[in-house]
């Protein structure tokens, strides 16, 4: 039988590369988002897929993903989430509630169902995607890179707790990306030189290098890498500062 990975936000961009690159290393994946025909499309492309439409701001979404994951899980890949560029007090409210409930909420019951799940049988792999955002607080993005923070700290400290059973936890913690992410969310992006990118397919080679490899945390890009370590020098205030100039305050800003 093939292991069965579970991917979330499998519909476009990131999600969808490591679908993809899963697919190719012999998983049937379960292909988890609201667009239902994006994931019909890929899975056609794949040669053992399942659609599993959800949308992961609604409890009856995280519902159904998680008893998928009851029903045997050897990889599960938290990848769905958004954000909404902005200053805070200019924002919908209703929607920063979303992207709580999607990049957090929905993240901690899956993995808690994918971890009750694999223990028994001592192997498996949850991988949550944060952000290079969780190293620092970003002005314009702070609901965003807040979630993604308490990604990297619940994450890392799963991880130490699993300990010795035969389950991972791996926090995936991407720099700036090319997909649909900066438009969908309106983060600016034109003034980023080439290369601060990385494209989604190098995303996804390092998730496939992380789900075998012993690491709590790992960031995708050396250049990625070097600027974790350096905002852990500055005070936060300072690097609070500088995330704002790098993702460029968006137009409704004061
Ligand atoms: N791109 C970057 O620069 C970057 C950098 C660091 C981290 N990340 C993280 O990487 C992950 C993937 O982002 P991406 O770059 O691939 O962006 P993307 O192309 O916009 O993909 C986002 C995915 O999340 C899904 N999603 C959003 N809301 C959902 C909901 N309510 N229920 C179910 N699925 C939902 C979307 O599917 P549907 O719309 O079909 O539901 C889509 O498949 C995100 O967690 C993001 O925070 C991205």
């Amino acid at each position: 039988m093939k292991p069965v990975a579970i991917v979330t936000g499998a519909s476009s961009g990131i999600g969808m590369a490591i679908a993809k690159r899963l697919g190719a290393s012999g998983h049937h994946v379960v292909l988890v988002a609201r667009r239902a025909d994006a994931l019909a499309t890929l899975a056609s492309s794949m040669a053992s897929a399942e659609v599993l439409a959800a949308d992961l701001a609604s409890e009856e979404g995280v519902a159904a993903v998680a008893a998928r994951i009851e029903r045997g899980a050897d990889v599960v890949i938290n990848c769905a989430g958004f954000g909404q560029a902005g200053v805070f007090a200019d924002l919908d409210i209703a929607r920063e509630s979303d992207v709580l409930q999607v990049n957090v909420v929905a993240v901690v019951q899956l993995t808690h169902a994918a971890l009750r799940a694999m223990r028994p049988s001592r192997r498996g792999v949850v991988v949550n995607v944060a952000s290079l955002a969780a190293f620092q607080p970003c002005p314009y993005l702070a609901t965003y890179g807040a979630t993604k923070a308490f990604l990297t700290s619940f994450g890392c400290a799963l991880d130490h707790e699993m300990k010795g059973t035969g389950v991972r936890v791996v926090t995936l913690c991407p720099g700036y990306t090319r997909s649909g992410f900066q438009e969908a969310n309106g983060v600016p992006a034109d003034h980023l030189p080439s290369m601060a990118w990385q494209t989604v397919d190098e995303v996804a080679e390092t998730t496939m290098a992380a789900i075998g490899a012993p690491r709590a945390i790992v960031i995708p890009g050396w250049m990625n890498w070097l600027s974790s370590l350096v905002v852990g020098f500055v005070p936060t205030w300072m690097a609070a500062a500088v995330s704002a100039r790098t993702v460029g305050i968006p137009k409704s800003a004061n």
